[in-house]
């Protein structure tokens, strides 16, 4: 979901109907969320991914690293059905799959993706868009011009806390720096209760407190939501992989996947990556 969308959507009294997964159908018994069997993706010629298998656990916070180019990206509107494969298979939960579902069926099924750029309603505050995000969730019946039950409400001040904007409740969202509007936009996508959260590049030109400060916001989403995020920045990566696990990618399939550590020392991660 991105502001535009919302934009060109407000609630109308819900009749839209969606082809949507509620997301306690998601079967999930083997501990995998997120599963990609070979998937191969190709550019004229050139494959952007390269049989691809991976797959994230429940509750993951997984890391994706690897040089311009590797197909993180593509990996990413794969799974969110932007791309669609020229072979291989995505399952989210066990019986789900994603390469036959639209995109907006993704997104309704449970995944959300933060690209890098933010997009947040810069003429609302920061609340109202928290409140646009929950109102536009389409697992539920859109109604916008409906009151919050107090269960929103407790839902936005849990979310305001996590995303550390509190004090800028009543602000204009134009006026936060650019590492709140992230926090913000990833308040946004908290708030419909993903089953899964791709974030691409998340502190790409956020300021060093900021970056440090979204790590931490990471490591408290660890165990409570399913996340896959890519990132160029190693201090960064080596702040929120503790304990879990980080997967190279390189010439579109995963080169290396370990904890920080043991990638981190690998000769062809650092012939490839790390050592440049
Ligand atoms: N729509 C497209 N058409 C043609 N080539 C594309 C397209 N999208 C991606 N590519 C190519 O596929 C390859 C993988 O790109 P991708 O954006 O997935 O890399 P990345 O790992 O995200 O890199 P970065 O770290 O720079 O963001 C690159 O060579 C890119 O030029
Ligand atoms: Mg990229």
């Amino acid at each position: 979901m991105n502001a535009a969308s919302v934009a060109l959507e407000p609630g109308d009294g819900g009749t839209a109907s969606y082809a949507r997964v509620k997301s306690d159908e998601l079967d999930t018994r083997h501990g995998a969320i997120l599963y990609l069997d070979e998937i191969t993706v190709s550019f004229d010629g050139f494959k952007a991914l390269n049989k691809l298998t991976l797959d994230i656990g429940v509750g993951e916070l997984r890391c994706i690293i690897g040089p311009n180019g590797a197909g993180k990206t593509t990996m990413m509107d794969v799974i969110t059905g932007k791309t669609r494969p020229d072979s291989g298979s995505v399952f989210f939960g066990q019986s789900i799959d994603l390469t036959r579902l639209s995109e907006p069926a993704i997104a309704h099924a449970g995944i959300g993706r933060k690209f890098q750029r933010p997009t947040v309603f810069e003429n609302h505050t920061v609340f109202e868009n928290l409140e646009l995000a929950m109102k536009t969730d389409k697992r539920v019946r859109p109604t916008l011009l409906a009151k919050l039950s107090g269960e929103q409400r407790d839902s936005i001040h849990a979310t305001l806390e996590l995303i550390r904007l509190k004090d800028e409740v009543r602000r204009l969202a134009g006026l936060l720096s650019h590492g709140q509007k992230q926090w913000l936009e990833i308040g946004m996508l908290l708030i419909q209760e993903p089953k899964l959260l791709l974030l691409d590049e998340p502190v790409a030109g956020m300021t060093d407190a900021e970056t440090e400060r979204t790590g931490e916001l990471l490591n408290e989403l660890r165990g409570r939501h399913s996340l896959v995020v890519v990132e160029h920045d190693m201090d960064f990566v080596s702040g929120i992989a503790v304990g879990g696990k980080v997967t190279v990618l390189h010439e579109g399939s995963v080169l290396a996947e370990g904890t920080m550590d043991q990638v981190q020392s690998d000769p062809r991660v650092i012939e490839v990556y790390l050592g440049r």
